[in-house]
């Protein structure tokens, strides 16, 4: 099966959507060289970086899959696009925290690097203009974003099960998965895939040896290394998951 780029739809913040030519139930999605942070206050770029997330995110997807999480895949064009199936989303941001940093940190006034004791799942209203703030259970259904407490339990056990493949592949790789940031979308049927992407953009993740930062707080803190640090994510994924170019 081969597919066609067609006209584009969107320019995101990470990357560009087109339409697939003949199939309207489908998502061109090209992942860009640009980084921004701060609801893209801060803005900046590296040569590959769009080659690199497109690529770890198909390694954790396909990792994922094998696990039984049904993903909105539906065919990779490397080296920086993928062919999806194109959802309704969920206007809600799923976070998962496996140890205290970010804003969840800054908030309760807890230096970062603290274990949780369980993974703390958290839900944030999908609004650039509003700056996606975090939401609560019931104002989650107040806005709609979901019918039932029952869908809101559904995306809870689903950012569960991410977090439980994602920890134990990035520990395999020597890396602690402090955080991450997954959207997901319903098909017709109303069943629910993982969407978007799964990378150091999304991410926090901390090499287990040094503690050193491998993910987009090198960017959002000014830190440097951040091309190094994604290309470091892709090798040690590749080769903790055996693969060569996906
Ligand atoms: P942003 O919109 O925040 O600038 P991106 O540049 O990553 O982010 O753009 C990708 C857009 O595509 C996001 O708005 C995301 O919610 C949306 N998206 C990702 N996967 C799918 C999908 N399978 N179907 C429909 N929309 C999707
Ligand atoms: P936070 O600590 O800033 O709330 O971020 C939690 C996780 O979510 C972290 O891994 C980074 C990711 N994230 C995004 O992917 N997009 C965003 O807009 C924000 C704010 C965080
Ligand atoms: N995702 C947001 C942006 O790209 C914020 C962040 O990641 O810090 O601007």
């Amino acid at each position: 099966m081969s597919y066609k780029k067609g006209k584009e739809i969107y320019d995101g913040k990470a990357k560009k959507l087109f339409d697939v030519v003949g199939h309207p139930e489908l998502l061109w999605q090209e992942f860009k060289d640009s980084l921004t942070a701060f609801n893209a206050q801060k803005r900046g770029s590296f040569e590959q970086k769009g080659a690199l997330n497109r690529e770890i995110s198909a390694l954790l997807y396909e990792e994922l899959e094998s696990k039984g999480v049904t993903t909105h895949r539906v065919m990779e064009i490397p080296p920086t696009a993928i062919v999806t199936k194109k959802l309704d989303m969920v206007k809600l941001e799923v976070v998962v925290r496996n140890i205290l940093a970010g804003s969840t940190a800054k908030k309760f006034g807890i230096e970062e690097g603290k274990p949780l004791e369980a993974p703390l799942v958290e839900f944030y209203y999908k609004d650039d203009a509003l700056a996606d703030p975090f939401v609560s259970d019931d104002q989650a259904l107040m806005l709609k974003t979901v019918r039932s407490k029952a869908e809101l339990d559904e995306l809870r056990s689903f950012g569960l099960k991410v977090n439980e493949v994602l920890k134990s592949t990035m520990e395999r790789a020597g890396i602690d998965l402090v955080d991450f940031k997954i959207e997901v979308g319903r098909d017709a049927d109303r069943r629910l895939y993982l969407a978007d992407e799964i990378s150091p953009d999304c991410c926090r993740l901390w090499d287990k040896v040094t503690g050193q930062k491998m993910d987009k707080d090198r960017f959002r803190r000014d830190l440097g290394g951040v091309e190094e640090a994604y290309r470091e994510v892709c090798v040690r994924l590749k080769s903790t998951l055996k693969k060569g170019s996906v």
